[in-house]
């Protein structure tokens, strides 16, 4: 089957390359000449692990190939995916559709056949109606339908995600889309991954509904990490017996410093206004964006209070380890490091930081933060030492060597990656989230 993949950034370039790999013969399309120039080469645009290999392979067997030029990318394709940005809009929070719109105007104008159009983009209810509108609007003379097929991949896990999904969600409102849609993900139905077949807009729905719940679940798990500190418990241990629960679940029950990235504060901002939009609030997301917002600077705080407060702070220097909003990626959107260093900043405090990836992506984000070219460099002098992502290469820290070249035996671990016991015995003053000192 031949697939057009409109769109190469994230979803677009992973998804492309799995279908690819599970035999179709994909096109992935993207008007940034650049980026289909290097993906040429064989270099990728983002930091996904596995990816380079996936490509590189699946191009060299002739399944996958890239182009500018969609009216060529989308000839023959029985399946036509959207797979474009869909930010926040500037001012209001919205889902900025213009690029979906763009390219629907753009398939509508070239299709040179029938297809089926699938909206893989983060899109709010209704935007299937408008896709398939402007798409009639064109005049094409082929049959075409609109589906939409939300993707659940986490960064740094998308390949995984995708080729073994906990399920597959399809809003289609026709016997064409439908059947077009169990072609494509026929292979994924022999490794007995669900197909749920739901109508366009419960499916539009779903993706956020998802997000949103998601969402909740850390930030509820956060909020009794504050309340285990205060009244003496430890979080993890609440977490674990609350996860036994089948119906609570133990995943995403892990207390930090809030969650980041692209997907969930996108797309919890978009839900709270399509629900505005409809007049039917959703209270419990208004607050979890509310409490993650002031989380992440709440984590500033915290390492404020460990150096002794706001007088002692100043002239002090922390080294964070870890800058992205979660590890194997280098993607530094709304990543709680950015507030933390911002606090401590406007505390006076000066800050040295390692991260594996995401140190191009930050430099423009935090000009004031000294980039180090290892953990240790940054721990250097340090007054205390700050986890903010939970990268393998911090789990086994040589403690000796960071007591060693700190100033102070100090770390604040905003993941809880350490036992609070070893770190006692190893001599460190160890804060953590939500778990006993
Ligand atoms: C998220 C969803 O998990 C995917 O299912 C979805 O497809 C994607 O958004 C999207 O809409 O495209 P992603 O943003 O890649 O994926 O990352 P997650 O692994 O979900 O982590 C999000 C944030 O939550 C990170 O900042 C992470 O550190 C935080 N988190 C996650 C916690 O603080 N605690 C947890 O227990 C889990």
């Amino acid at each position: 089957m031949k697939i057009a993949m409109v769109g190469s950034g994230y979803v677009g370039l992973v998804s492309g390359a799995c279908f690819a790999d599970f035999g179709h013969d994909v096109v992935c399309i993207d008007k940034d000449q650049s980026k289909i120039d290097r993906l040429h080469q064989g270099i990728m645009p983002i930091y996904e692990p596995g990816l380079d290999a996936l490509v590189e392979n699946n191009v060299k067997a002739g399944r996958l190939s890239f182009t500018t030029d969609v009216a060529e990318g989308i000839r023959g394709a029985q399946a036509v995916f959207i797979a474009v940005g869909t930010p926040s809009r500037r001012g209001d929070g919205h889902a900025d559709l213009s690029f979906v719109y763009a390219v629907a105007e753009e398939v509508g104008a070239s299709l040179a056949n029938d297809a089926v159009v699938v909206t893989k983009s983060t899109v709010p209810v209704g935007t299937g109606d408008e896709v398939e509108r402007i798409i009639q609007a064109s005049g094409t003379p082929h049959k075409v339908s609109v589906v939409s097929n939300p993707e659940f991949l986490r960064e740094g896990a998308a390949i995984g995600d995708f080729k073994r999904p906990d399920r597959i969600v399809i809003g289609a409102e026709d016997d064409f889309g439908r059947d077009v849609m169990r072609e494509v993900y026929r292979p994924l139905f022999l490794n007995e991954s669900p197909i749920l077949f739901v109508n366009r807009r419960s499916s539009e729905l779903i993706k956020y509904a998802a997000n949103a719940f998601l969402a909740t679940k850390i930030t509820f798990i956060n909020e009794m990490a504050d309340l285990c500190e205060k009244a003496g418990g430890n979080v993890q241990d609440v977490a674990r017996g609350i996860g036994m629960d089948g119906r609570i679940g133990s995943k995403f029950l892990n207390a930090g410093p809030g969650y980041g990235g692209s997907c969930f504060p996108k797309d919890t901002l978009a839900l709270l206004k399509t629900a505005e939009d409809y007049d039917s609030p959703v209270r419990i997301v208004e607050a979890v964006v509310k409490v993650n917002d002031s989380r992440k600077r709440a984590m500033g705080r915290k390492v404020i209070d460990a150096l002794g407060g706001t007088k002692a702070s100043r002239g002090k220097k922390v080294a964070l380890l870890g800058l992205t909003f979660k590890p194997n990626t280098d993607d530094m959107r709304d990543s709680p490091s950015i507030d933390i260093a911002e606090t401590l900043g406007n505390a006076g405090v000066s800050i040295a930081a390692y991260d594996p990836e995401g140190m191009e992506q930050a430099r423009p984000l935090m000009p004031e933060v000294a980039m180090c070219d290892s953990p240790y460099a940054a721990i250097e002098g340090a007054d205390a030492v700050v986890i903010v992502t939970e990268w393998d290469a911090f789990r086994a820290l040589d403690l000796d060597r960071v007591k060693a070249l700190a100033k102070a035996p100090l770390l604040v671990d905003l993941r809880n990656i350490y036992n609070p016991d070893d770190m006692r015995t190893a001599g460190f003053t160890y804060h953590s989230v939500g778990r006993p000192r």
